[in-house]
């Protein structure tokens, strides 16, 4: 015996996953912006909070088809890092760019926790507002969050002057794009990403 073990890794497989690439025309953009829920605490950006979008963005993301089309979705190093990448590109937009906290009471010290659930960001290209990654953690989901992260990243476009705002998903991600459409947005193409998956068949 030498003592070797062989682990059998998945293969991995390049994968296409079919994506929506869906347009919102800012100049219809309603004024009145919905109320976050009593228990959340809606926050502009700032640069001390790029840990907070990171945990939202990966507990978000991290089980979540997503997480196929872009595996650093699925650590949180790579959350951390994307929002760093993100933060420091010229064409980020902050104005555009939200964090939720829900605020839970600690039972035993009756302090007020307050943990980030929910997440977008925004960047400008050639004129188009590009929303990059809404994210909602499990438990919040269904109250509203995603439609008010959206609707604050669209009024950030607005007042830096933006006319038009898109965002890509997959198309696969049904409730996502059921979401899109309600808030208005329109499919324009369909756009293919390219990424190595295990078990995949290539
Ligand atoms: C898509 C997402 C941001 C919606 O957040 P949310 O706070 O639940 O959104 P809202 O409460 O404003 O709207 C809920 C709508 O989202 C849909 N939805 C999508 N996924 C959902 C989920 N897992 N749980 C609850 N609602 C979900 C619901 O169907 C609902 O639409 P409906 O009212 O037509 O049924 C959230 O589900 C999420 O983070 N998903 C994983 C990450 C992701 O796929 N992001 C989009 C990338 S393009």
């Amino acid at each position: 015996m030498t003592g070797k073990r062989v682990v059998k890794l998945p293969a991995m497989g390049m994968t296409y996953f079919k994506r929506y690439r869906m347009e919102f025309d800012l100049r219809n953009l309603r004024s009145d912006e919905p109320m976050v829920p009593a228990e959340y605490e809606l926050v502009a950006f700032a640069a001390d909070q790029l840990r907070e979008h990171a945990i939202a963005k990966y507990n978000s993301f991290r089980y979540e088809l997503d997480a196929d089309v872009f595996p650093c979705l699925a650590r949180r190093d790579g959350c951390l890092k994307l929002m760093r990448d993100i933060t420091s590109r010229h064409d980020f937009v902050p104005q555009a760019t939200w964090l939720i906290r829900h605020l839970e009471q600690d039972p035993t010290t009756g302090s007020i926790c307050k943990l980030p659930v929910g997440t977008i960001q925004g960047l400008s290209s050639d004129g188009w507002g590009a929303v990059q990654n809404l994210g909602v953690s499990p438990l919040h989901r269904g109250k509203g969050l995603g439609s008010i992260l959206l609707a604050k990243a669209a009024s950030g476009f607005a007042s830096v002057g933006l006319e038009k705002m898109h965002l890509e998903v997959t198309t696969e991600n049904t409730g996502a794009v059921r979401l899109y459409e309600r808030m208005g947005f329109r499919k324009s193409r369909i756009v293919y990403k390219a990424a190595e998956v295990a078990g995949a068949r290539s």
